[in-house]
């Protein structure tokens, strides 16, 4: 299981603040319980794991099999919860530079022209046998009308439709809402096969429908672990929520006395962008009504050569919550050599592990020290049902803090602003 420790945390806080804290955070978990706070019709991502659907584990499957059989490359086109979920587990789970299985990469998460240029041209690009590439595309929206992957789907239809003619209906898959959405009539126009992601989940709850199942099977990540890790945590935090609990308590009574940054740290790159969903999660939904923290993704040891210093002498407005590994993730250790010219023989012998882990201790004492609060969310090895029981602890965690701040968790009004000025600018009808 996930163990959240908040022993540095509490070091920041008074007793009397953190029990109140408590309270309030038990009476939170019971609202989410009983479907008496803000947003109840969307708790849905606690349904799906309450009572598990593995005939839809099983279609997952299925499909991706098909893809991974078929393709050279699938496309992921979607944006925030709608591709940030999907991309976490992978970079987590499969190696950056594998060449098993299809090349996933990323459209519609932004608008940037040259991005979309350059990946035409990639698809372009024949393989080194020189036949070309065997493209597939999952798109995928919720509400199927959001602009930066419905762009980037047209462009991307065209150019499938122009390389494999009718045959392109057989290789874009679409995940969408049941009905609804400019992506529903796309789809009944050209006949793509469909995914529902279900209405009462919202889209940075939703990485554990096939929004993110989909493309995560297509990597090649067993769905079954890292769904079911995800059911373990549900029934175990049900029965037994105290440490979780504690860690919103805590990160609550530390927001009350101005904390207003959380700085989300790993040490480990493939957990990079596992710091993005978080931040996401965190961020949209804490974000309203004047409340929140400022989640910030920090990938360390790269960032102490960049933020580090902000964070040992900034303002000390700062949290950090660090994301690390209990197992180690390699055996790769520092050779050993008769000369000492690059004065590394103190380490020779020592896995890169070990010396990592000394850099995260160092940096919790250099930082605590230097009076930044700090949680540590471990987990035990970097399996997919880790990963899965992590994704549904955040989830819970998120929406205890965010009914903590008395708000909806589940969410985005605010998003809507610079749609609406965009969409004045662009003169959409
Ligand atoms: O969490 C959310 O609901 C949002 O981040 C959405 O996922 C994001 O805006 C994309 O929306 P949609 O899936 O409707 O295209």
């Amino acid at each position: 299981m996930i163990t959240l420790n908040t022993d540095s945390a509490r070091k920041f806080t008074e007793k009397n603040e953190v029990d109140e804290a408590l309270e309030l955070s038990g009476k939170s978990f019971k609202q989410l319980q009983d479907g008496s706070g803000p947003g109840a019709e969307w708790r849905g991502w606690r349904d799906i794991l309450a009572s598990p659907n593995d005939a839809l584990l099983e279609k997952i499957d299925k499909s991706a099999a098909k893809i991974r059989k078929d393709a050279d490359v699938l496309i992921v086109c979607g944006i925030g919860g709608s591709y940030l979920g999907a991309r976490a587990v992978i970079d987590a789970l499969k190696s950056e530079f594998s060449q098993e299985g299809p090349e996933v990469i990323y459209a519609g998460h932004q608008i940037s022209g040259r991005y979309l240029e350059n990946l035409i041209n990639h698809l372009n690009t024949p393989r080194e046998d020189g036949r070309p590439k065997s493209v597939y595309m999952n798109v995928i929206s919720k509400s199927g009308s959001t602009t930066e992957p419905a762009i980037a789907f047209r462009i991307l239809r065209r150019w499938m439709h122009n390389m494999y003619g009718d045959k392109a209906s057989d290789r874009i898959i679409c995940t969408t809402g049941e009905t609804g959405g400019a992506l529903n009539k796309v789809i009944d126009a050209y006949g793509y096969e469909k995914f529902i992601i279900p209405d009462d989940v919202g889209g940075r709850f939703s990485v554990l429908t096939p929004v993110g199942l989909l493309p995560v099977a297509v990597a090649g990540i067993d769905i079954r672990s890292l769904y079911y890790g995800a059911v373990e945590a549900y029934n175990s935090l049900e029965k037994a929520p105290e440490q979780l609990l504690e860690y919103t308590a805590v990160r609550y009574a530390l927001y009350k006395k101005g904390y207003c940054i959380d700085a989300l740290a790993s040490m480990e790159s493939p957990l990079n962008s596992f710091g993005n969903w978080i931040q996401q999660l965190y961020g949209e939904s804490e974000g309203k009504g004047g409340h929140g923290l400022f989640p910030v993704v920090l990938n360390y040891t790269t960032d102490l050569h960049s933020l580090g210093q902000m964070m040992q002498q900034g303002q000390r407005n700062v949290m950090e919550s660090f994301i690390t590994v209990k197992e180690p993730l390699s055996k790769i250790s520092v050779d050993t050599e008769e000369e000492d010219f690059d004065g590394l023989n103190y380490l020779q012998g020592k896995t890169l592990h070990e010396i990592n882990k000394q850099a995260y201790l160092g940096t919790h004492q250099a930082h605590e020290n230097g009076g930044v609060p700090i949680f540590t969310i471990e987990l035990e090895r970097l399996s997919p049902e880790a990963v899965g029981q992590l994704i549904y602890t955040l989830e819970l965690a998120t929406a205890v803090f965010v009914y903590n701040l008395g708000q909806n968790p589940f969410d985005q009004p605010g998003v809507e602003d610079y749609k609406k000025a965009m969409f004045k600018l662009l003169g959409k009808p």
